[in-house]
Formats: structure tokens, C-alpha cells, sequence
């Protein structure tokens, strides 16, 4: 997950309900401060019976609410300069009488009538037993709340606090940051822009057991299609073996060998505004991959491996390119790397290339951090100091955004 403070300065206005995954909140509170937001919390009088106000006080730096009727500033009315004040509001833990009471325009306390008067996005996660959730009721009210433009993040399933199983968990803290920086974060600069990124290792089978492959951890590529999901784009993400967990809301295709890898990418190069490969692609397979485990002893394994080459998926891209689709790729060196970089920006037909060399220290495979030199088709050469992954993947996004 990213440590960029991608928060800075952004209000954050968090509605705590009466319900047991309450705990959970000083956590994504935590989260949230590193990134750089300011965080003001409201809760219900039932909220404060599962963690003390002042959990919420000592983790936001901020004083909580919790009474309509005790403002802390005489003249200010605080459900309104609450709800003036945020960029983004979530309710978490919702309950099922919060999720009615704000779907029927009930607003008899400080967070229903915050919640009421608040302009900037609103989400909202629900936690409750099974049954409850459930419920027809529950349920008509979260469409009710959909329809009017709340985002709802859905319960997980699992074991609940009241023993039973079933869906009614609320959403890990992970995914309730990751809708937050979704909604508040970023300027939905690729709304309506399909884009596919390729992240990761191809792997070329041996055997059933062995394969080939390389360092790539698969970080930057994964970067890239989180912001870009974070920017508004449709993100389709080829994604081979990786070390992290692959972004929410992208649509992920779990591919193998450099072969599916290019059917993935093939297929879908028609539709796509712009495509960014970031995948460290084998440039060769085992000629042949054998039936069963090669054995140390017997006919099956004569001491080496033939090798044949695998397509190179951008230059077939670069040649099939849609006129106005933004083809970009990566270029890893340990030798030579200007020069090499742009000749494969002219071979592939590419409108710019991200070249990073492996002998420079904080960039590479597996590191969180990278440092690129962008060569473009007009002969600018700009090299970038070494910053995140993430913040990488912002600036070849802003380039992007200028392309098309
Ligand atoms: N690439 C690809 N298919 C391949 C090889 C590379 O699509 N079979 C893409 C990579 O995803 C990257 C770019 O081409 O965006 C450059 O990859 P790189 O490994 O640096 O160079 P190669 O073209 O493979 O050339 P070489 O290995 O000789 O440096």
C-alpha cells in the first residue's frame, strides 16, 4: 500500500456507529493521518459504549462529536460546519437503524443530521448480523442510498461477533482506505478511458514443476493500475506472477506464459485508449515443456534445455496500433540504457518508454521505489529523481493524460 501523502491537506469526516467492529476505526484513523489527511470523527451515543470518545480524540488530534446539542463553539452550528468541512464522508461501522434512518431522511442526532447535510461524497459501510442485513428493509434502504449516489462497500462474509457466519463483516480496513482515496483523493482525470497494464513475470514451463522466469516483483505495473482506477480509468491489469496483492476494482487476467500474456493483450488491444507495459516478459520458452517431472536419472532429460524465442507482445502492439491509442513500455538495462531505450521506442512504435536501469541503486526489480529517464518520439529526453513507485506511475499517467 502506498505511504505517498496523497491526503494532504483532505478532510476527512468518519460517522461512527453503535456496533462491535467500532475497534476497527482507530486503525484506518492511523492510516489515514500518515497519508496526510486531517480526520474528524462523529459518533452515536450507542458508538460510544463500544470505544470511548476519547480513542477517536487522542487518534484524529481532533475533538469527537457525539451530542447534537453540546457545541463545543458557541456560535457554530457543528452538524453543518461538519458537514461544510469534509471532502469526504464515511460511515463506519453502519448500522442497519443508521443505513434507515439516512435513507428515510430521519435526522434526530449529530451523525444523521451531518450525514444530511453534507455535499461532498458519501460513503458507507454496513456491519450487522446476517439476518439483519439481509432483511428486506436493510436491503431497500442500501438501494435507496445507492440510487442517491452514496457509495456502499459491501460486507465481507465470515464468523461474526454474535456467532454466526454469514455476510455482515465489515470491510477491511484496506479496502475502506482504498474507497476513500477513490473518492476523495484524485482528479478523475481518465474518467471514460479504458487502460490495460501489464505487471509482473511471464513464467515458461519446463515441466510440471520447474519453469523459467525473472526478478519482477510486478510493483510498478500494479502502481500504475491503481492509480489509474484512482484517476477515474477503466483498468484492466495482464498480470503475471507478482509479489503483491493486485488493486481493487481493476479487472484482473491471471496469465502465466509470454503466449497468453500476448493472447490477453492482443485481444484486447482494440478496445483500449491506452496500454502501459510494465511486465518483464521471458524472451524465451523451453522449446518443449514435458508431459511429467523430469527425472535426475533416465531417457526423459539429456543435460539441456533448448530454448525458442516468445513474441515480443509490445512491438506486435506498437504495429497494430488504433490511431489515437497511447502505447507506452518499459525499458530495463544494465548497460547502455539511452541509447537502447530509444531504440526500442522506435522499433515498437511506442509514443514514449520508461527507461530504468538495474544497476541504479533504490530502483530495480523488487524495490518500492524507482528512478526513470522518459524518452519521447520527439527526441525529449526527461529524467525523473527517484521517487515511489506510485509517484512514478502519477507522473507517466500525467504524460498519458497529456497524449491523448
Ligand atoms: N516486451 C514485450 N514482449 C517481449 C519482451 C518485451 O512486450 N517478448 C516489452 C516489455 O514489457 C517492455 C518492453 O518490451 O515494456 C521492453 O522490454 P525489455 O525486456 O527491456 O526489452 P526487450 O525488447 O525484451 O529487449 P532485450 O531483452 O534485448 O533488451
Amino acid at each position: 500500500m502506498i505511504k505517498d501523502k496523497v491526503l494532504d491537506g483532505k478532510h476527512v469526516l468518519i460517522g461512527v456507529c453503535g456496533g462491535i467492529a467500532a475497534y476497527k476505526i482507530p486503525d484506518l484513523i492511523s492510516r489515514l493521518t500518515k497519508l496526510g489527511a486531517e480526520v474528524k470523527v462523529i459518533m452515536t451515543k450507542s458508538a460510544a459504549e463500544f470505544v470511548t470518545p476519547l480513542t477517536f480524540q487522542s487518534m484524529s488530534h481532533n475533538p469527537v462529536a457525539v451530542d447534537l446539542f453540546s457545541e463545543p463553539v458557541a456560535w457554530e452550528i457543528r452538524h453543518i460546519s461538519l458537514a461544510q468541512w469534509a471532502d469526504v464522508m464515511l460511515i463506519a461501522p453502519a448500522t442497519a437503524n443508521m443505513i434507515g434512518k439516512i435513507a428515510n431522511g430521519i435526522a434526530d442526532d449529530m451523525l444523521s443530521t451531518t450525514a444530511m447535510a453534507v455535499r461532498a461524497p458519501v460513503l458507507c459501510a454496513p456491519a450487522m448480523n446476517t439476518a439483519m442485513y439481509e432483511n428486506a428493509a436493510t436491503q431497500e434502504n442500501l438501494e435507496t442510498l445507492k440510487r442517491r449516489g452514496v457509495l456502499v462497500i459491501d460486507p465481507d462474509s465470515g464468523h461474526l461477533a454474535c456467532g454466526d457466519s454469514g455476510k455482515g463483516k465489515l470491510a477491511p480496513v484496506e479496502t475502506l482506505l482504498d474507497e476513500i482515496l477513490c473518492a476523495s483523493a484524485f482528479s478523475k482525470d481518465f474518467a471514460g478511458k479504458k487502460l490495460m497494464v501489464t505487471a509482473g513475470a511471464t513464467v515458461e514451463a519446463v515441466d510440471p514443476v520447474r519453469f523459467l522466469t525473472n526478478h519482477s516483483s510486478g510493483k510498478m505495473g500494479i502502481e500504475i493500475a491503481r492509480a489509474a482506477r484512482w484517476r477515474g480509468a477503466e483498468v484492466t491489469l495482464v498480470c503475471g506472477a507478482v509479489s503483491e496483492e493486485v488493486p481493487r476494482g481493476v479487472k484482473t487476467v491471471h496469465i502465466q506464459s509470454a503466449r497468453e500474456m500476448f493472447e490477453a493483450c492482443t485481444s484486447r488491444q482494440k478496445e483500449m485508449d491506452v496500454i502501459i507495459k510494465a511486465a518483464a516478459v521471458a524472451d524465451f520458452r523451453p522449446a518443449q515443456t514435458a508431459e511429467h517431472k523430469i527425472k535426475k536419472e533416465g531417457a526423459e532429460f539429456c543435460g539441456e534445455i533448448r530454448l525458442e524465442q516468445n513474441p515480443d507482445i509490445l512491438a506486435y502492439l506498437g504495429e497494430h496500433k488504433p490511431s489515437g491509442q497511447i502505447l507506452v513500455g518499459f525499458c530495463m538495462e544494465t548497460q547502455n540504457l539511452l541509447e537502447n531505450a530509444r531504440k526500442k521506442l522506435e522499433r515498437k512504435n511506442l509514443d514514449f518508454i520508461a527507461a530504468n536501469s538495474l544497476t541504479e541503486l533504490g530502483a530495480g526489480f523488487a524495490a518500492d521505489t524507482n528512478t526513470v529517464t522518459v524518452l519521447d518520439r520527439d527526441g525529449s529526453i526527461e529524467a525523473l529523481p527517484n521517487m515511489s513507485k506510485f509517484c512514478v506511475a502519477q507522473h507517466l499517467l500525467d504524460r498519458v493524460r497529456a497524449c491523448l
